[in-house]
């Protein structure tokens, strides 16, 4: 399960996107069904019923906020226990429960652990962005043809913004480079992942890419004395397929009529990265030292080590 995803916490769903009905999502090319009663805790059981393999996506949320499953009706509650099997009394109830993950809520999304019947060795680390009171944000999703890998780099790559993004986030830079032009990335470790930041020919720093392993990009824009920041929000579905939500945080102009503008620019951003990294084809990023790399690639290559060291191989 969750092949060369497994045992890490991964935004799931927005959680104004979970309402009566179960919510299908794949993560890491597994179904899982979220779903919850009124007010009640949040489940995500594997999307496949234990008696017959049917999807229970397709079944509906008892009042009792149980996940009711389409074909027999059984009846399974968040943490997967089966409550009911109609027409059978004598079935033994405790062998017949679904697989349950571990959910949670932070920030805006529901978060599953790619892993069942193991204890979380922690809990979620969301960007303080997507989290801190006080903040607008906004959201904008995306579907990429492509691993999920690519998409990730992509977000923690510098030097592509004075090309892909030569209009928007990258003019800056455009403007100021010159064809004798140096970029310098300087990392470090952080408990979360990693912190890149970026100068150009030894002014900076400018923008602060922010990694919060597995899959998660905080970008700090400079605005003196203001929060202004966009969150990648990059998640593996199936395979060759990687849903990518964008997160705006501001604590400026937090009137909600604006949300639309700022949603827009960074949708607009996003699909400037779209056909770069769908060109990169539907492959994995491959280990260090397969494409050639240079000075600018310090940051992407942390993330290429990180993910071939402890994500590739890892299964649940
Ligand atoms: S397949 Fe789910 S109850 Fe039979
Ligand atoms: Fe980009």
């Amino acid at each position: 399960m969750f092949e060369g995803f497994a045992r890490v916490w991964t935004p799931a769903l927005l959680t104004r996107r979970l309402k009566q009905r179960p919510v299908r999502v794949v993560v890491a090319g597994e179904a899982v069904v979220l779903f919850r009663g009124q007010g009640g805790p949040i489940g995500a059981l594997i999307d496949s019923c234990p008696h017959r393999a049917a999807a229970l996506s397709l079944g509906r949320v008892t009042p009792e906020g149980c996940l009711e499953c389409p074909f027999h009706g059984w009846r399974f509650a968040p943490d997967g226990t089966n409550q009911g099997a109609p027409l059978n009394p004598d079935a033994r109830l405790e062998m017949l429960g679904a697989t349950a993950l571990p959910v949670r809520q932070a920030g805006d999304f529901i978060w599953i652990y790619t892993a069942a019947g193991e204890a979380p060795p922690g809990e979620p680390l969301a960007p303080e962005g997507l989290t801190a009171p006080g903040l607008a944000r906004t959201y904008v999703e995306r579907d990429w043809a492509c691993h999920w890998t690519r998409a990730m780099e992509n977000m923690l790559d510098s030097p592509h913004l004075p090309f892909v993004h030569r209009k928007t986030i990258g003019r800056i830079v455009r403007e100021r480079m010159t064809p004798a032009s140096r970029m310098d990335i300087a990392w470090e470790d952080t408990p979360y992942g990693g912190r890149a930041t970026a100068t150009l020919d030894g002014h900076g720093p400018g923008a602060v890419l922010d990694f919060y392993r597995p899959n998660i990009m905080a970008l700090t824009i400079p605005v003196p004395g203001r929060h202004l920041r966009i969150h990648a929000i990059v998640t593996p579905a199936e395979a060759g397929r990687t849903r990518l939500t964008v997160a705006g945080s501001r604590d400026f102009a937090t009137f909600g009529l604006l949300n639309p503008v700022f949603a827009w620019m960074n949708g607009r951003i996003a699909d400037e990265d779209r056909a770069v990294v769908e060109s990169s084809g539907p492959g994995e990023i491959p280990p260090p030292g397969v494409e050639p790399a240079v000075g600018t690639d310090r940051a992407t290559l942390m993330f290429r080590a990180y993910y071939h060291h402890a994500l590739r191989d890892s299964a649940a």
